[in-house]
């Protein structure tokens, strides 16, 4: 039977509870009879009020730069693939911070595609199924300079977004080039505590973003901040690089500059990023949706070469799943 297949007028016609406790209920007006365990009707009335996307910024333990250091963020490469608490660990880590740095790795090229597979899958895109970041002459994106970076999300262009981002390094001798990471449902909560109406318009307010060079042409049309049906936040985007030209109706651009500055300046404030110096064989994995990533510039002497991949959350939730559910079995 097909949910179109059932009557408008479906109602309980009769409860009985039989000798092991188990409630059955016939129903009317086809006679169907359902058994249940009363256990499992007691969770599924408790939860219904709880019930959230693995996104939600309400499972979620908001940080700053100093609120982070109580928790454990990085996790050696081995004892990540030896040890099942440990690779549970860092999960977990993903799942309430939203990143973890793995120390250690080999420091080879491609060692960045052995990391997405331990946890995931990979998402291949128009840069291939992974991307350099190193300086390079005609450069067709910031990120392949030795310049500066600001807080960003990656591909907010893209439809769907990659959702979990690593990076990997392979080689760091330069001076500079540190790595910051900035937790953006902070931010977000942050905007909404000292301006709601400026929350309300990034949420409400799609843009476009686009990314265009000679073998691709991307665009998207999404919000800063996306929130579920209870007006808690699920996704961020930030990225002053590919946004496209900010074409509003003329009453709303006024309110929507206020609102994205504000946003932008709270992205600044040093006391929100974690700051730390990405060595050869290091990787970073971050939940692309929620944390925002930056770096220093770097000099031009010495080598800085960096691999990254993209994945998504729904392998690495997964496979969280499967170990809590090995750890309390
Ligand atoms: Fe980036």
């Amino acid at each position: 039977m097909d949910v179109s297949d059932l009557s408008v007028d479906l109602s309980i016609d009769r409860t009985d509870i039989d000798k092991q406790g188990k409630l059955l209920l016939s129903f009317s007006p086809d006679g169907h009879k359902s058994i249940f365990s009363a256990k499992r009707l007691q969770d599924y009335l408790h939860n219904v009020e709880k019930q959230t996307h693995d996104r939600c910024e309400s499972h979620k333990t908001l940080w700053d730069s100093n609120t982070v250091n109580a928790h454990k963020t990085c996790f050696d490469w081995a004892a990540y693939n030896d040890d099942q608490t440990v690779r549970l660990a860092a999960l977990s880590s993903f799942a309430q911070l939203g990143y973890f740095v793995l120390s250690n790795s080999p420091a080879e090229e491609n060692q960045v595609l052995k990391i997405v597979d331990s946890f995931g899958h990979l998402r291949d895109t128009n840069y291939g199924n992974l991307f350099e970041v190193r300086a390079t002459i005609n450069a067709n994106n910031l990120a392949y300079t030795n310049a500066g970076l600001g807080a960003h999300t990656d591909n907010p262009y893209r439809e769907p977004v990659p959702t979990i981002q690593a990076l990997h390094c392979v080689e760091n001798t330069v001076e500079g080039g540190e790595s910051l990471l900035l937790d953006g449902f902070m931010a977000a909560d942050i905007l909404r505590r000292e301006n709601v109406e400026h929350f309300d318009t990034l949420r409400d307010t799609r843009l476009h973003f686009r990314f265009s060079d000679n073998k691709a042409d991307l665009r998207s049309r999404v919000p800063l901040i996306e929130t579920d049906e209870k007006i808690r936040v699920i996704c961020v985007r930030y990225n002053n690089r590919s946004i496209d030209t900010i074409n509003l109706p003329q009453d709303d651009v006024l309110d929507f500059y206020a609102a994205y500055q504000h946003f932008a300046k709270i992205l600044k404030r040093s006391e929100l990023a974690t700051t730390f110096r990405l060595n050869t064989g290091d990787c970073m994995v971050f939940d692309n949706t929620r944390v925002m990533h930056a770096r220093t510039s770097f000099s031009t002497g010495g080598q800085r070469h960096v691999q990254g991949a993209y994945s998504d959350l729904d392998g690495l939730y997964s496979q969280l799943r499967l170990l809590q559910r090995r750890e309390t079995a």
